[in-house]
């Protein structure tokens, strides 16, 4: 897999068009492979993998360590509230803990924005191998959602070829909590960088206007852009100016536990202006599929109409690409570690 160049994986915003391509091929590769049960790819035979999630989760978590396994790494879960954190030991003593027992990758979830940076950056200035995958850090970034979320559109809309080519010039249509989401974040470099098209929408205390500019500068840290031409960004405040025209929706929970303080009169009132259902969904002029990363607030954010509806809600078959995009991950960060090993189904 010539060409990758990323050490750590923290953010999207690093991707170039190849990389995304990089990732999107191998997962396509991965996931036409038999490797259930005790069929399991060779590739990480020997090394370790912990999973260090400070925060909860059940589909990054789960599908991280179910990926690491088919490609026959070791994993080492850690948990919390049954670690030494409640003595009072440090998150990069932690992770250092980890590294000591030989980890080769450490994927890395914490509410607070930079976590993984900061322990990127600091086995880096130690000279560690080890290598760190943020699994959602705070508002910032969720880079493997952002990719499984990219390759679910591709595989949607060319089941053969999902490649980033296939998602150029469509029309995405992002609602809800956009201000507190670090989905949206690393979907909006990962579908503009492919030449999609964004629509933000949401009301101003969820969707500031400025997030139509997110894209015009790369973050603080990183002196380029990897992508030349990036697709658009707008921002509307309505479902019936957002949606029409739309190729496809995504949805995003409302992160209730990050909300400050209350921006939303109530959870009804919510649903009643941006819930998606079946009526709204027609505003799109034809049957459009509906993402949401998951965990959904049932009623909030979609009806159940629409989430129970296989034909057009992906988010079963999102959290079914996170393995294989995970796989992918992980293969391309141990492959960039040392030397290359081969697939070998
Ligand atoms: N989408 C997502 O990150 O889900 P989890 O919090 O369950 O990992």
């Amino acid at each position: 897999m010539s060409g990758w160049s990323h050490r750590h994986v923290l953010d999207l915003a690093a991707f170039s068009r190849e990389d995304f391509a990089a990732v999107l091929e191998l997962a396509h590769r991965f996931r036409s492979l038999p490797v259930t049960g005790a069929r399991k790819l060779p590739a990480l035979q020997g090394r370790l993998v912990a999973s260090l999630f400070f925060e909860p989760s059940t589909r990054t978590r789960s599908s991280f360590e179910l990926a690491a396994k088919r490609l026959s790494a070791d994993v080492q879960s850690f948990s919390p509230s049954s670690s030494s954190l409640s003595k009072g030991e440090s998150v990069l003593d932690t992770a250092r803990t980890y590294v000591a027992m030989g980890a080769d990758v450490l994927v890395v979830r914490h509410r607070s924005t930079g976590v993984p940076e900061q322990l990127a950056s600091a086995l880096d200035q130690a000279g560690d191998r080890t290598v760190v995958l943020n699994g959602g850090d705070g508002l910032h970034s969720h880079p493997s959602q952002g990719l499984l979320d990219l390759y679910t559109l591709a595989r949607y809309f060319d089941p053969a070829h999902p490649l980033p080519e296939v998602l150029q010039g469509k029309r995405v249509a992002i609602v809800g909590d956009i201000l507190h989401s670090r989905v949206a974040r690393s979907n909006l470099w990962a579908l503009t960088a492919c030449g999609v098209d964004v629509v933000l929408c949401g009301p101003p205390s969820l969707v500031p206007a400025a997030f139509a500019q997110f894209v015009e500068e790369p973050p603080p840290g990183q002196a380029l852009d990897p992508v030349p031409h990036r697709g658009r960004i707008t921002v509307e405040r309505t479902l019936e100016q957002a949606l029409p025209g739309a190729d496809a929706v995504m949805t995003l929970r409302l992160q209730k536990e990050r909300m400050g303080q209350q921006l939303l009169t109530t959870l009804n009132r919510y649903h009643q202006d941006f819930g998606l259902t079946r009526d709204r969904l027609a505003l799109c002029g034809a049957d459009v599929p509906v993402l949401h990363p998951g965990p959904v607030n049932r009623g909030v954010e979609m009806a159940s109409e629409v989430l129970d509806d296989s034909a057009i809600c992906l988010v079963e078959e999102q959290v079914r690409n996170g393995v294989p995009i995970r796989m992918a991950l992980l293969y391309l960060m141990a492959a960039a570690d040392s030397s290359l090993v081969s697939i070998n189904s």
